[in-house]
């Protein structure tokens, strides 16, 4: 049986199969790149079915994929789950006809924000989450007090955490863009239970904001505001499933 949730409007498909921006598509459409089974169309919100419907864009067939990754900017108060009976859940900001099969990679904390990727494919999450892989997070953290270079060669061996778990090295930078000492850069490899709050924690310091800004080499796109979503480019998919 066909679903609903397979309907929506063109200049939405065609951006989320990738094809560009949502202005970039309205642009396509109106300047008639796109065909529609087979009739070359103007109408930005005209409603397609998203498997049913052959559509082409500049000749070339555009394939509805089964496969779908999403960059997410995570905004606070929401919690990193598909659904929670008290709080809002990353999945109610998506709006994709994949909703229900995709779930997130790894979790941020309720009131951390920034770079979550959602997709349905679990090889990827696998590959990025597994920790042989040693994939690269890179946060953001305002800090309650300075960092000392004591403290930085401290995380670069690896912190002792509250459990006796002692990490594997992470790298430690003052962001160079801000006078203060007290927003720094931490990269770690792992994604122990609040582990960056309890590596400062492990120094009597406390996170007050904390970002997450890259995966892998996936970075957080500046332009995605908090809550926002966007279909990963091709080479973005290529770069993450590279490592
Ligand atoms: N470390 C934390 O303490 N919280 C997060 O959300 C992610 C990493």
């Amino acid at each position: 049986m066909k679903s609903k949730s397979t309907k929506m409007r063109i200049d939405k498909f065609l951006s989320n199969q990738g094809i560009g921006s949502r202005k970039d598509v309205r642009r396509l459409i109106q300047k008639g790149f796109i065909t529609v089974n087979g009739h070359q169309i103007r109408q930005i919100d005209m409603k397609i079915d998203a498997i049913d419907d052959d559509i082409h864009y500049d000749g070339q067939k555009v394939h509805y994929h089964s496969l779908v990754y999403l960059m997410f900017n995570k905004p606070k108060n929401c919690i990193t789950a598909t659904e929670d009976s008290r709080h809002r859940v990353v999945m109610d900001f998506i709006e994709h006809p994949l909703k229900d099969k995709l779930f997130p990679v790894g979790r941020l904390d309720i009131d951390t924000t920034g770079l979550l990727i959602l997709t349905n494919d679990g090889q990827l999450a696998h590959n990025l989450l597994s920790p042989k892989k040693h994939v690269d997070k890179t946060y953001h953290a305002t800090l309650d007090e300075a960092i000392n270079d004591s403290i930085i060669d401290a995380f670069n061996e690896g912190v002792k955490l509250d459990d006796g778990y002692v990490t594997k090295p992470a790298k430690l930078v003052k962001i160079p863009s801000r006078e203060d000492a007290y927003s720094v850069e931490v990269t770690i490899q792992e994604g122990k239970f609040h582990q960056i709050k309890r590596m400062f924690s492990a120094y009597g310091i406390h996170v007050l904001e904390l970002k997450r800004v890259k995966m892998g080499a996936l970075q957080l796109d500046q332009d995605l505001g908090e809550g926002e979503f966007r279909e990963l480019t091709r080479e973005e998919y290529l770069d993450l499933s590279k490592k």
